[in-house]
């Protein structure tokens, strides 16, 4: 895609430049990716009741447990004891318990997916919302009594931030299950205050990893393979991308499903969708058949901007049902959260970050069928 130029006045002149522009940059985006679609395998991902099929293997979980790891709750594998509970006073266990009394009085659970969903949360422009995006959903479906894991693979470690989760360096990390082959297990905690929810955090150390991975056997696929030796009663798994399309988010890409991409409601936010797009026909053509962009969600939506309007009508015009219908707003709420390594969802239930990130997780875990083509 070629680099557009903003603007270079204001007035109805330049409007129709950025929407001549913004045009171009998803016609691009989508032509590419629909050139593509011919090259896809295997049987859908997901089936025409809204169910999801296996990414992977989901025997029985029942290999012992290794040294250091986290012991899982025994009724993960109860079907009927799926509410949230809250076992300890803790200040953000009271926030969580409040969150869930605001955002769910009636202690609804959302369904859970016959087989795990796996999501890697990519788009290498910078600060569109990836982290933002996957620690509320996360924390929504989570207080909703589905059970989620969040890996943060990206060495900033912002979603290990926003959920609170200690990630110094030498703490078990992504990096260790990624260059050490450390049991994934061992690396995961869970997130305090909020039930259901576990992290594999991510420390400084994987800045290095993309270095490291180039020589290492299996490179790209050694995220699924850990991934794969989970227990099976993880329902989400939500992978946190860097800003960049390198061995990291391959990785990414490889052991998910679903990529679900954050875009921000602003116009350069569309210009590396192309890229994307192509990175994930890449990896679907050579790594993994089974891979599909089924969510797009758009952030940081400012409905006093036209720009913001006239971005989220061109994404949805060409990405049609794969666009969630919730639209995230710009809100201080949402930015403040991390500050106090929280969730919007915790910070402020009330919110309408925190109301809009909790209708999107909803339409995402009960139709699950969108984006199916
Ligand atoms: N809806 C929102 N309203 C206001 N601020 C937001 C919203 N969503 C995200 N932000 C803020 O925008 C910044 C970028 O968000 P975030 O870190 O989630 O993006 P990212 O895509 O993960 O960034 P990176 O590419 O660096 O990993 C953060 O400061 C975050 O708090
Ligand atoms: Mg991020």
């Amino acid at each position: 895609m070629n680099s557009p130029q903003p603007p270079a006045q204001r007035g109805s002149g330049a409007e129709d430049l950025a929407r001549h522009r913004i045009r171009e940059a998803v016609n691009a985006a989508v032509s590419r990716e629909t050139s593509q679609t011919s090259n896809e395998q295997g049987a859908p991902m997901v089936l025409a009741d809204g169910s999801y099929r296996a990414p992977v293997s989901r025997e029985t979980f029942t290999a012992s447990l290794p040294e250091g790891a986290v012991v899982l709750p025994e009724d993960m594998n109860a079907e009927v004891s799926r509410e949230t509970s809250f076992d300890d006073d803790l200040p953000i266990a009271v926030e969580a318990r409040r969150a869930v009394d605001v955002l769910n009085p009636e202690g609804n659970v959302l369904p859970r997916p016959r087989f795990r969903r796996v999501f890697g949360v990519a788009n290498q422009k910078g600060g569109v919302g990836k982290t933002t995006t996957t620690v509320n959903m996360a924390v929504a479906l989570a207080l909703h009594g589905l059970r989620v894991l969040v890996i943060d693979l990206d060495p900033q470690g912002n979603a290990s931030t926003g959920l609170d989760v200690p990630h110094q360096a030498g703490t078990p990390s992504s990096y260790d299950v990624l260059v050490d082959e450390m049991d994934i297990r061992q690396a995961l905690v869970p997130v305090t205050g909020v039930p259901n929810l576990y992290c594999v955090p991510a420390t400084i150390d994987l800045a290095g990893a993309e270095i490291e991975l180039v020589s290492m056997v299996a490179r790209e696929s050694r995220l699924r393979k850990a991934i794969d030796s989970l227990p099976d009663e993880f329902d989400y798994v939500l992978i946190d991308c860097p800003p960049s399309l390198g061995l990291l988010t391959v990785n990414a890409l490889v052991a998910a499903r679903e990529v679900m991409i954050p875009i921000q409601c602003e116009y350069y936010a569309l210009e590396g969708l192309g890229q994307l797009i192509h990175n994930v026909e890449l990896v679907r053509a050579h790594l993994n058949s089974d891979l599909k962009i089924t969510t797009i969600l758009l952030t940081m939506y400012d409905k006093r901007t036209k720009l913001a309007d006239q971005v989220a009508a061109e994404v949805r015009g060409h990405f049609g049902d794969k666009v969630l219908d919730t639209v995230i707003p710009r809100s201080v709420r949402v930015s403040e959260a991390p500050g106090y390594g929280q969730s919007v969802l915790t910070y402020d239930p009330g919110s309408r970050g925190a109301t809009s990130y909790l209708a999107a997780a909803k339409e995402m875990a009960v139709h699950s069928g969108k984006g199916e083509d």
